[in-house]
């Protein structure tokens, strides 16, 4: 199985998790899409949907699916996104496509977060791929310099503009054996909007699509 029939496949499992006349969360990136695509299968049963990324929101309008602003929303009952690498406590590294603080925002609104993803994705532990910082842009340098402090080294995402009108750092280097102490570290330097760090609020289920089908961690 190619990885992206396993994206595929663990998209299609997540859309069990769909009830009737919700309004829900769905997240950024190829996996993202793969839970988009069925649910144009699916879209009268949706009442709605908060996009985590411009991108996302015009996949889900060119389906028919309406957008909706979370303020208006209020807390969702389900988030459907993916992830670049995850551990079986279901924390997560997410922002390869740069849309961090979005997904960050709905899944702290969303009462179950569904995580689908290719079984590559799963690590024993986080930090091989590089963890995406978004900052400000006049507090490039300064975060730059404290990330190597705490042992990392950034990489400044080359052209590239968050939606929110930021910048990237990748930190590479990192061997993230505490996340939830890494992740609030991050979160409290001056001019860090998020990190990628999903641990403080992890998935609460992962759909993980692999060669003997999608295996369920919980
Ligand atoms: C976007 C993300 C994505 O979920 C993550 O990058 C995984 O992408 P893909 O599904 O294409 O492998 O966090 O910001």
């Amino acid at each position: 199985m190619t990885p992206d029939a396993k994206k595929k496949a663990a998209a299609q499992a997540a859309l069990d998790y769909v009830e009737s006349g919700w309004v829900i969360g769905v997240g950024t990136g190829s996996t993202a899409n793969h839970f988009i695509d069925g649910l144009a299968k699916i879209k009268g049963k949706l009442d709605g949907a908060v996009a985590s990324s411009n991108a996302t929101a015009e996949r889900l309008k060119r389906i028919g699916i309406p957008v909706l602003d979370l303020n208006a929303t209020g807390d969702l009952p389900l988030y459907v996104d993916g992830a670049d690498e995850a551990t079986k406590h279901l924390y997560l590294i997410k922002g390869g496509g740069g849309a961090l603080t979005r997904e960050k925002i709905i899944a702290a609104a969303s009462q179950k977060f569904v995580c689908i993803a290719d079984d590559s994705k799963l690590v024993g532990v986080l930090g091989k791929f590089p963890l995406p910082v978004e900052v400000i842009p006049m507090a490039r340098s300064l975060v730059a310099r404290k990330i190597v402090e705490l042992g990392g080294q950034p990489e400044l995402r080359p052209n590239f503009k968050t939606d929110n009108g930021n910048l990237i750092l990748d930190v590479h280097n990192l061997s993230i054996l505490n996340p939830v102490e890494l992740e609030a570290k991050l979160d409290h330097l001056a001019g860090v909007v998020t990190n990628g760090l999903f641990a403080r609020r992890p998935a609460d289920v992962l759909l993980l699509g692999g060669d003997q089908g999608v295996r369920t961690l919980t």
